[in-house]
């Protein structure tokens, strides 16, 4: 079973895919994330990619495919994905899809986080994630505190994307490339939408909810590798 958490900037995915990954054991595969460690890490990628990203632009499908490739081939993992940020356009979707069946797994669910642009430019400006824990907060609707975070508040860091201008440009990048995807996956009758506006512990149980059929399975699955 894998999974794919589809929604425009802000809407949660990151935020949704960290409890998903606790509850139901699977293995977190984030697009953003990744790249993001490699701008960090200095490496040869992170220092191609730096200016795409904080252009709010996409980085190269061939990019995208070695990371998807590395991960799909990786047997603790595999099989246990949720994809949060990819696929990103029809053609990494249908990428997927030809990747998918070629290592003989399966996509599951693609949930679909529908929240306004007004809130989302509130909460991407007002987000905070800790480089410590990688835990995401938000200063206006979810704020760190002693009892929901166990690391010092010093750690808590903005991201370089997360402005105005930049977030401007992400939302166009958004429905110009990605909106397409979701008559694809409507059309194989994997796409769930789901209200983002919700609060953040209600969104997970209504994925909870839809998922649970395949908790039983998972846990079998988790034993075995
Ligand atoms: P990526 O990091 O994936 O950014 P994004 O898609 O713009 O999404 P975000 O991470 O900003 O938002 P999110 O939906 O994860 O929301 P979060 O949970 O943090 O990608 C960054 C860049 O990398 C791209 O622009 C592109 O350049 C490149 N890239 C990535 N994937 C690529 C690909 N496949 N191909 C090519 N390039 C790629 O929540 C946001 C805030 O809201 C938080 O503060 C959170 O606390 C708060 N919040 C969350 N849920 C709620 C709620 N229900 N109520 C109130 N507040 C909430
Ligand atoms: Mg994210």
């Amino acid at each position: 079973m894998n999974v794919i958490l589809f929604g425009p900037p802000g809407s949660g995915k990151g935020t949704q895919a960290n409890k998903i990954v606790k509850v139901f054991n699977l293995h977190k595969f984030s697009a953003g994330d990744l790249l993001r460690e490699e701008i960090k890490n200095q490496t040869d990628i992170g220092k191609k990619i730096k200016d795409t990203i904080d252009k709010g632009q996409f980085v190269s499908d061939e990019i995208m495919n070695d990371l998807i490739i590395k991960t799909l081939t990786n047997d603790k993992i595999n099989s246990r994905l949720i994809f949060d940020g990819y696929p990103r356009n029809l053609n990494q979707a249908k990428n997927l899809n030809t990747l998918i069946k070629k290592y003989g797994q399966k996509i599951s669910f693609v949930f679909s986080l529908n929240v306004e642009k007004k809130i989302l430019i509130k909460r991407l400006l007002g987000r905070e994630i800790c480089s410590n824990c990688n835990l995401i907060f938000n200063k206006y609707y979810n704020q760190s505190n002693a009892t929901n975070h166990a690391c010092d508040p010093k750690f808590l860091v903005k991201r370089s994307d997360d402005n105005e201008n930049t977030i401007a440009s992400r939302f166009e990048t958004y429905s110009k490339k990605t909106l397409p995807i979701l008559s694809f996956y409507r059309e194989q009758k994997l796409l769930h939408d789901i209200n983002g506006k919700n609060e953040i512990e209600k969104i997970f149980e209504e994925i909870r909810a839809i998922m649970a059929p395949l908790q039983a399975w998972l846990c079998k699955l988790y034993l075995y590798k």
